[in-house]
C-alpha cells in the first residue's frame, strides 16, 4: 500500500483525535516501518490494518465507518493531488464507471506497485450504475466514502446502496443512483 495512505490516514487521526492518539496506535501496532512512512514509499498493507484496527478499539467506532470517513477525507487529498484527472470528467457516474478503465490505470502508471481493487461495471443507464467491487484489502468502506464525495464535487447527490456478497467484504455490489 502507497505511504500516500499511510500519511495521510495518520494526518486525519492527528486532526480528529489528537497527536496522543496516532502515537498510541503506532505504539499498539507493532509496526515494521515503526510508523515512520514518506508518501512515496510502499508499505505492507497488514500496517494499515493494524492502525485502523487499534483506532477503532480505542475510538469504539467500527474500522467500516473509519474507513467510510476516511475514503470521504481522501477524496480530498485527490483533489489536491490530482486535479487534472478529476476534471477531464464532467459527470460523477461518468466518472466512476471510469475508475477501472481509466483512472487507476493512470494510478498505476504513476505507482507501478499500487494495489488497487477492481471494479467490474454489472450495469450502466443515464441514471443508475451497478459496479462490483473486488479487493483483498475489503475497503469497501473507504470506497463508498469516495463515491459520495465525487457526487459532491459535482454538485450532484446520489443515493448508494450496498450488498456485500462475500461476507469477509472483497466483493460488494454497488448499486448508485443519481437524483434528480
Ligand atoms: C486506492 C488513486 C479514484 C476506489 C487508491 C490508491 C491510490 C488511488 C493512489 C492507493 C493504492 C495503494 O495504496 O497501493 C486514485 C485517484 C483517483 C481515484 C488518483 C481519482 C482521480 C477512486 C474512486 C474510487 C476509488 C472514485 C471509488 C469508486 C479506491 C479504493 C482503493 C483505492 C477502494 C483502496 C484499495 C482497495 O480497495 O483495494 N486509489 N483513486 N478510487 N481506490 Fe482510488
Amino acid at each position: 500500500m502507497k505511504g500516500i495512505v499511510f500519511t495521510e490516514f495518520l494526518e486525519l487521526v492527528e486532526s480528529k483525535f489528537g497527536l496522543e492518539t496516532v502515537d498510541e496506535i503506532i505504539e499498539k501496532s507493532d509496526l515494521p516501518s515503526q510508523g515512520a512512512y514518506t508518501s512515496i514509499g510502499t508499505y505492507a498493507f497488514s500496517e494499515m490494518l493494524s492502525l485502523i484496527t487499534n483506532l477503532s478499539e480505542k475510538t469504539k467506532i467500527s474500522v467500516n465507518d473509519l474507513l467510510h470517513a476516511y475514503g470521504l477525507h481522501f477524496f480530498s487529498v485527490i483533489e489536491r493531488d490530482y486535479p487534472a484527472i478529476l476534471k477531464s470528467y464532467n459527470d460523477p457516474m461518468e466518472l466512476l464507471s471510469s475508475v477501472e478503465s481509466h483512472i487507476h490505470v493512470e494510478v498505476r502508471k504513476i505507482y507501478p506497485d499500487a494495489e488497487l481493487p477492481r471494479f467490474e461495471i454489472a450495469d450502466k443507464t443515464e441514471n443508475s450504475l451497478t459496479l462490483i467491487y473486488y479487493s483483498s484489502r475489503s475497503m469497501y468502506a473507504f470506497a463508498h466514502g469516495l463515491m459520495e464525495k465525487t457526487f459532491d464535487y459535482y454538485g450532484a447527490s446520489p443515493s448508494i446502496t450496498y450488498t456485500t456478497l462475500k461476507d469477509d467484504g472483497s466483493e460488494v455490489k454497488f448499486v448508485i443512483l443519481r437524483n434528480e
